[in-house]
């Protein structure tokens, strides 16, 4: 029997003003699209955008259902709607933000895991890792360099 550690590196800035001038603007269309969230039940708005290889940025927000588990997120509206419009162009940055309207959210809101799942395929698929930022509606931000460092040990398509 062997022990091993498998060890994840993130980047933390304490503001939107201390991020690279590109992913201030983008983590702004986050925050722009996250306010128009269908959010009616869990009141948790969640905004996200990605900047694609060609220079369009796609933004996408939570949908919720009365039926619940047919809502979807942000992150899965967002790379089904890049995947869609630009079907092969590889995702280079993305951000993330979210917001409560019961409470402040100042923790950084990582992907849930089905998104870590989904987001993972395309990654895999391209020729760069996907530099992942993300926030809560206030505070700090982490970044991570790779949909991987979020999701060790993931499944993909060489197990079938
Ligand atoms: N949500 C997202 O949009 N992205 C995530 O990664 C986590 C959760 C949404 C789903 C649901 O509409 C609300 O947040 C509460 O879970």
């Amino acid at each position: 029997m062997k022990k091993i550690n498998l060890s994840t590196s993130i980047t933390l800035f304490n503001s939107i003003s201390e991020l690279p001038e590109e992913v201030q603007s983008l983590m702004n269309e986050a925050i722009k699209i996250r306010e128009t969230a269908y959010a009616p039940y869990s009141k948790f708005l969640v905004g996200t955008a990605f900047l694609l290889e060609n220079g369009e940025v796609i933004t996408g927000n939570n949908q919720e259902n009365a039926a619940y588990p047919s809502g979807m997120c942000a992150e899965r509206v967002a790379v089904w709607k890049a995947s869609s419009d630009y079907p092969g162009i590889p995702i280079l940055k993305i951000a993330i933000t979210a917001k409560s309207l019961n409470n402040l959210v100042s923790e950084p809101i990582a992907p849930c895991g089905a998104c870590r799942q989904t987001l993972s395929e395309y990654e895999i698929n391209q020729k760069y890792n996907i530099e992942i930022y993300f926030m809560g509606e206030t505070g700090k931000i982490i970044k991570t360099d790779s949909l991987l460092d979020l999701l060790p040990l993931a499944f993909d398509k060489s197990f079938l």
